[in-house]
């Protein structure tokens, strides 16, 4: 099998912009809200995982998991959303986080495809916020899968969309879910963020500014 890079598939979150912050605002005011404080360590874990997966976790912490019906949760996830989508009501294409517009523009001049893989809800609207969203030669979101990250189904569905076998693709994550996500689905894993926290990742970054084609190119050819 060939090992040559030809796509590359993005989180949204925290990767192409920090809505990352956005999410961990919401969540931190709902929990204040539930009497579940939490620390930014404890929001780790909530990255990269669905709406209702994460308040069933913060739920959890609190040891609350029992306090509510279906419909009780539903009604707190969208008055977590409500709020969310308040904070990114002014996104602009000023809010892409630095080196990812030079990364996109890089790897398109190489022929390489883009694909995008978001477990939000709310992805279309972000990447349409960050005029983005005809740099993508797909967008897979909640709505196109079954399983959210750390099943690798949402990247297998990026890579088939753009008709890329998975062993030519690499994943750009913030979050361990994410990374587990990508190494299911047998690809390459970028890691942006805590060398800790994404220590499954074959390459890791402090930052999107940092990303080096060259480095996935070569760690690539090294696989
Ligand atoms: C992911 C975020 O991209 O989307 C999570 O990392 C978030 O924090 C998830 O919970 C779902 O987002 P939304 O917009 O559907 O609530
Ligand atoms: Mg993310």
């Amino acid at each position: 099998m060939s090992q040559m890079l030809k796509a590359v598939i993005f989180d949204l979150d925290g990767v192409i912009t920090d809505t990352a912050e956005y999410h961990y605002l919401a969540w931190k005011a709902l929990g204040e809200e539930l009497d579940i404080p939490f620390t930014r360590e404890f929001n780790e874990e909530l990255k990269g995982i669905s709406r209702m997966d994460s308040l069933e976790k913060i739920l959890v912490l609190g040891g609350r998991e029992n306090d509510f019906t279906l419909e009780e949760k539903k009604i707190l996830a969208d008055q977590k959303n409500v709020h969310y989508c308040r904070l990114i009501e002014d996104i602009t294409p000023a809010d892409i986080l630095p080196g990812i517009k030079e990364l996109i523009t890089k790897l398109k001049a190489d022929g390489l495809k883009l694909g995008l893989a978001s477990v939000s809800k709310n992805a279309f609207t972000v990447m349409n916020r960050l005029e983005l969203t005809s740099q993508f030669d797909t967008i897979v979101d909640a709505a196109k899968v079954l399983k959210g990250k750390p099943d690798p189904e949402i990247f297998l569905t990026a890579a088939k969309q753009l008709n890329v076998d998975p062993s030519n693709c690499v994943g750009i994550e913030d979050a361990a879910a994410g990374v587990d996500s990508i190494k299911g689905a047998g690809m390459l894993a970028v890691g942006v963020g805590n060398s800790e926290t994404l220590a499954k990742a074959d390459l890791i970054y402090p930052n999107t500014e940092s990303i080096s084609l060259s480095e996935i190119r070569n760690s690539f050819e090294n696989k």
